[in-house]
């Protein structure tokens, strides 16, 4: 068969398995020559390790420096009579092959994360095969559901203001068209159910189970992610549902901190820069703001994709030159902090106004908007040959 793209809305519904080879290598070429992570660290869980800041976080630490042998957990879906699978599941494939290649460890799990089932296959690889301890535990999860550990009832998530609705424009990939969209007011159990979605309960009770294992190291750190943006896009995130969530997950980091403090361990949040990403796309009426801001950072040469801040983030900041590591007055890592420069943003706000449905694929960075969405899922890659005739049984022989 040929694998052609199939784009529904913002979600794709095919992955090219041999553009995600591609994708992979791309990133990892980039890492090898990049500014390195020394001294960094030897043995990585990353939870939510398929793609977008999970992934490159992982590249970054295997392949940028650090040499670490590293444990992904994710949720994909691979070759059967639905479709090819998920770009996810490829990546962690071809991940795994290159660190092996690398004479590096590329275990992965793929599955609920929220599981206690999960919980307890990671921590009896850690102890039987991993070499008993983390120095590292990366939660870049991101989902729209999770179970109540007690009830197994879902929480869902839901990206909503807290204040008045907002209505704005926000990308159709499929048919290339920007449609208005209103965010509406989020109701008090919305803001709750989000903040069990997306804030840091999850996080911490990974960490206090690994902990309880005994499988952390002295000195073990732990990060999760987050974003801030703008004054002109705080009603949509910061001040909205996701944004109430990432507060939680900022106390969480404190509290982490603080308890993992006795075995000299640190816990931090980075807040990062608004990219594409399989998550990101459906933040409604955020697409404007991004075409603005990848035009203008890449006109003023400073653009960056998850892996160019990933490779900063752990190269500079966690495992940076002096030791300690550099936060702001909220005790958080930046990494933003080119999106968030002054004259990046001046620039930015009066791009953005002129922004519409009718000129946005040339006045923004559509373009470099679709093109990465097409990469996430393997395809626009350079070098790879898409006429190929790839066989079903060539998929199912590749194990994760
Ligand atoms: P993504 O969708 O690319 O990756 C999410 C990962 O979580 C995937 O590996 C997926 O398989 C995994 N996952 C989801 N549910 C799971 C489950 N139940 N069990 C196991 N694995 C599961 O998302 P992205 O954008 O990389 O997000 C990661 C973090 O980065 C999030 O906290 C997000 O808020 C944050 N962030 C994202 C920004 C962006 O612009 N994309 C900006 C700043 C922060
Ligand atoms: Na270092």
């Amino acid at each position: 068969m040929i694998i052609e793209p199939v784009v529904k809305g913002v979600v794709a519904r095919s992955a090219h398995p041999f553009g995600c080879q591609q994708a992979i290598r791309n990133q990892i070429n980039y890492v090898r020559t990049a500014d390195p992570v020394t001294d960094g660290p030897k043995k990585v869980l990353v939870l939510g390790a398929s793609s977008g800041f999970g992934l490159a976080s992982r590249i970054s630490l295997a392949f940028g420096g650090s040499m670490a042998d590293t444990i992904g957990i994710s949720f994909e879906r691979g070759p059967s009579e639905k479709g090819v699978g998920t770009a996810g599941w490829y990546n962690n494939i071809f991940f795994r092959e290159e660190a092996e290649k690398a004479g590096l460890i590329g275990k992965n799990f793929i599955g609920d994360a929220f599981s206690p089932q999960m919980r307890q296959q990671v921590i009896e690889y850690i102890k039987t095969e991993f070499g008993g301890q983390l120095d590292l535990v990366v939660y870049s999860l991101a989902t729209g559901v999770r179970p109540n550990p007690e009830t197994g009832e879902l929480w869902r998530s839901s990206i909503k203001t807290m204040g008045e609705p907002v209505t704005g424009p926000t990308i159709n990939i499929e048919t290339d068209t920007m449609e208005q969209m209103t965010i509406g007011t989020a109701t008090p159990e919305e803001v709750e159910d989000t903040e069990k979605v997306m804030g840091g309960e999850d996080w911490a009770s990974w960490i206090d189970m690994l902990s309880e294992a005994g499988v952390l190291a002295t000195g073990c750190k732990t990060v999760a992610y987050s974003y801030v943006g703008p004054k002109a896009t705080y009603p949509i995130y910061h001040q909205g549902t996701l944004g109430r969530a990432k507060a939680h997950l900022h106390a969480t980091a404190d509290q982490l901190n603080e308890q993992m403090s006795e075995m000299g361990g640190e816990a931090y949040v980075s807040v990062c820069k608004a990219l594409v990403t399989k998550a990101s796309v459906f933040i409604p009426a955020f697409s404007p703001y991004i075409l603005a801001l990848f035009k203008v950072m890449k006109d003023k040469g400073v653009h960056e994709g998850c892996i160019e801040q990933m490779q900063r983030l752990y190269a500079q900041r966690l495992y940076g030159k002096d030791k300690i590591v550099p936060v702001d007055d909220n005790r958080l890592i930046r990494v933003d902090d080119w999106e968030l420069e002054d004259d990046i943003q001046q620039q930015v706000s009066e791009l953005m106004v002129k922004i519409t449905p009718e000129n946005f694929t040339t006045m923004g960075d559509y373009q470099g908007y679709k093109t990465d969405f097409m990469q996430l899922n393997g395809f626009d890659l350079e070098g790879v040959d898409y006429q190929a005739d790839i066989s079903f049984e060539t998929l199912t022989q590749l194990v994760a």
